[in-house]
């Protein structure tokens, strides 16, 4: 499923094990073979896709990253005083890394490995990071968090936090969210710590304009999941012939995001051939919302514990410190 290539030295090794194009192909062909045709959200992330999400955490509608990093400054000490040292944090999605920034000088763990699929970004992203911090050793994963992988050697013996900020969390359907947290507590191992930031259920309006901002971000990043199959797969979606479009689902209790095709149109796909109505909806994300108690028992159900939790003063975000049993 993967091709394995490295490049190392003593406190930076890079190992990819981005899935291969065969494996890619089969999965899109599954979601778009589908009656309400589907896309997984880790094909929004190109290049270009990183620096549009990273666009979108800047944003005046977009409250999750902003409300996030206000409370990892308020409880970072709180967070290190229960964690201990010789710990190593593994972070799922790790884009523009600028969240384990705040936490880096706190924690002062001795490894950190970002896992991402976005392979360049994630790569670039590191090496500025090993130059930002010279006592930290970095071990970047090119990887499909939804699938398993193993950590890098090197980080064995140290005691690991995962860490899963952003509210990603809230991507996967519940059932899948409890099949990720069982994989992470398998990779994490008994005793492992996992800091997961959630974002909560609250006005619906204040949800649907994070998700549909009005310079139109979120719009181009949701689109660029065509521009990014055209060039991954040879495929040939004209972008023109589909618009964003994205809704609060008060029944699943989660912002659901889909492009729709504005015309009849065919797409190819290497061998293939997918058929679009006009008005058809391509699904492209789910963003669960949680309550905190129900988050907690997902993760229990899990074998995860709920050592710690804390929410901002408007309730918007929960931030939860798990540890695996
Ligand atoms: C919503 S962004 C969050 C980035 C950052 N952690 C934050 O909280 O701001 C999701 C990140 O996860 C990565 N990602 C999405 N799906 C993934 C997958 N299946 N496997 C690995 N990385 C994935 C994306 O490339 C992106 O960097």
């Amino acid at each position: 499923m993967t091709s394995s290539t490295s490049l190392s030295d003593d406190r930076f090794a890079f190992l990819d094990l981005k899935p291969d194009v065969d494996f890619v192909l089969d999965e899109v062909f599954a979601g778009l073979s589908l009656e309400a045709k589907s896309i997984s959200p880790k094909f929004f992330y190109d290049e270009r896709g990183s620096e549009l999400f990273d666009a979108i955490t800047q944003l005046p509608e977009y409250y999750v990253t902003r409300t996030e990093m206000g409370m990892f400054d308020a409880h970072v000490e709180e967070i290190a005083a229960a964690l201990g040292e010789n710990i190593c944090v593994i972070e799922y999605g790790s884009g523009s890394t600028k969240k384990i920034r705040r936490l880096l000088e706190a924690l002062k763990p001795e490894a950190y490995v970002p896992v991402d699929i976005s392979g360049d970004y994630l790569l670039s992203n590191a090496q500025t990071l090993v130059q930002d911090f010279p006592e930290l050793k970095i071990f970047p994963v090119c990887a499909d968090i939804t699938q398993s992988f193993a950590l890098p050697a090197q980080v064995e013996a140290l005691r690991p936090l995962g860490f899963f900020p952003g509210s990603s969390i809230g991507n996967f359907e519940p059932s899948q969210a409890v099949d990720f947290l069982q994989r992470v507590r398998t990779t994490l191992g008994s005793g492992g710590y996992f800091l997961v930031g959630v974002d909560a259920k609250k006005d619906i309006s204040i949800l649907e304009a994070a998700y549909d901002d009005a310079a139109g971000v979120t719009a181009e990043f949701n689109l660029n999941t065509l521009v990014h199959l055209n060039e991954k797969l040879g495929a040939d979606f004209d972008v023109g012939n589909f618009e964003h479009f994205s809704h609060y689902n008060p029944e699943q209790g989660c912002i659901q995001m889909f492009l729709k095709s504005l015309v009849a149109q065919r797409v190819n796909i290497a061998d293939k051939v997918f058929s679009f109505a006009e008005g058809e909806l391509l699904h492209t994300e789910n963003s669960y919302k949680y309550a905190k108690q129900e988050f907690i028992t997902l993760a229990q159900s899990a074998q995860f514990d709920c050592l710690q939790s804390w929410q901002d003063a408007n309730e918007w975000f929960s931030l939860f410190l798990l540890r695996a049993h």
